[in-house]
């Protein structure tokens, strides 16, 4: 029996800033952030829109072909959620009219949230073939105005319909992981911007990199060879690509060309270039991006996946390509969707980035702006309203 993905979609924030506005505001060349950390545009989400309707657009798309009585589970993956209690994904179940007899919950460990939801699924799914679940990964990334992190903000999200009838990618059984207790990225309660200690989260990175993928080939038997391309988590893209160059080091026989190593890359790069880290849906809308970029038929293809959560866990596993996934995936409409974006200027980003809710309790409506079939229309009685406009 196959597990795997049998929908998929993503969405991100209608409204974006080129990081050439970043570079002129700090007087640095624009060169450091295209070609520096690889990233050209960053999702600058406006005011009413969040997590919640992030998820619910991405989710929206994904489950127009699914039997939806089917899904008994919703894992909403984020580490940017709007409450402290209430999962967000109860939220996007309301907003998109699901069955009552699901089970809805909130996952959380940084960027890594998402594979958790997988790794989970996969044997339920094994154990129920009927059922589905509905993982939806959905994150805005926040360092702050001035920051190093700050072009490496982004927002975003990804759904996925995991199924026993899957019809794009199946997974793999094993996988290998890695956990240690460390601060390199994180957020307390009380911040709305994550702390990183930027130099060294990317050497955690790359720990766990290596030690997950130690125990992935000790387990599954797979060697760097039996993997035609490979994805990674893109909090920016240069960081998928020294990560693919230490990997590549470390477990292939052989030396490759820098010209080879992209190839099993590149694809999985350019949605994120544009959008920016979207920390728990980043590798999801990478498999995206490969599969509706690449100018080859990937069916029987496997795929390797490395996740990478702050804090830290990394986990490695794997998945093929099914035959046929082309027709479930929408390359066109997604194109249009990213070129149809509305630049701002840094000036407005500023703008949207600063707003916030005041905490007194009272009838607070956020600013109309464009958030696609769902908005954050503000607060009442401290109760967070949502408007569907299907
Ligand atoms: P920085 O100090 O601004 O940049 O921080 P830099 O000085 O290190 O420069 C970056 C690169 O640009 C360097 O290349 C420079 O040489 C190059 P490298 O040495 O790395 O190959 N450069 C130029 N290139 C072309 N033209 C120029 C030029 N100038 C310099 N003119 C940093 C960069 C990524 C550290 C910062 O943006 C940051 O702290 N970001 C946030 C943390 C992060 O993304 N960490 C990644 C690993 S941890 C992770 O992935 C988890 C995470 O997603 C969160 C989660 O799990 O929840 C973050």
């Amino acid at each position: 029996m196959k597990i795997g993905i049998e929908a998929i979609n993503f969405y991100t924030s209608h409204y974006y800033i080129d990081l050439k506005c970043l570079a002129e505001d700090r007087n640095v060349p624009f060169s450091k952030f295209y070609h520096g950390i690889g990233q050209e545009k960053m999702a600058a989400p406006p005011p009413d829109e969040d997590v919640i309707t992030l998820a619910a657009n991405a989710a929206f798309a994904a489950i127009q072909s699914v039997d939806t009585k089917k899904i008994d589970t919703v894992i909403f993956a984020t580490e940017s959620g709007i409450d402290q209690s209430k999962s967000g994904g109860i939220y996007v179940h309301h907003l998109l009219q699901l069955g009552k007899n699901c089970r809805v919950f909130e996952v959380k460990q940084a960027c890594y949230s998402a594979a958790a939801g997988i790794q989970l699924s996969v044997p339920y799914l094994t154990l129920y073939p009927d059922r589905k679940v509905l993982l939806i990964a959905s994150d805005i990334a926040r360092y702050g105005i001035g920051s190093a992190g700050e072009p490496t903000q982004g927002a975003g999200a990804v759904a996925m319909v995991l199924s026993a009838q899957p019809n794009i990618v199946a997974f793999d059984k094993d996988s290998g992981i890695f956990t240690e207790d460390v601060m390199d990225f994180w957020r307390p309660n009380y911040r709305d911007e994550a702390l990183v200690d930027g130099k060294f989260s990317i050497k955690m990175y790359i720990k766990a990199l290596i030690e997950s993928w130690q125990q992935f080939s000790e387990r599954s038997g797979r060697g760097f060879a039996d993997f035609y391309r490979f994805c990674y988590h893109l909090p920016f893209s240069r960081m998928g690509e020294k990560a693919h160059i230490h990997l590549a080091k470390y477990a292939g026989k052989e030396e490759y060309s820098n010209e080879f190593m992209m190839s099993q890359i590149i694809d999985t790069l350019y949605y994120n270039k544009i959008i920016g880290n979207t920390y728990a849906a980043s590798m999801y809308i990478g498999l995206l991006s490969l599969l509706e970029n690449s100018d080859e038929d990937l069916a029987g293809k496997r795929i390797g996946f490395f996740s990478y959560g702050s804090g830290c866990v990394g986990e490695f596993f794997s998945g093929e390509v099914l035959p046929g996934y082309q027709k479930f995936l929408a390359p066109e409409q997604h194109t249009k969707f990213l070129n149809n974006r509305t630049e701002i200027s840094y000036e407005k980003y500023k703008e949207f980035f600063t707003y916030s809710i005041p905490e007194v309790d009272g009838d607070h409506r956020t600013p109309k702006n464009e958030t696609g079939l769902f908005r954050f229309a503000g607060i009442s009685e401290h109760k967070r309203i949502y408007q569907g406009l299907l």
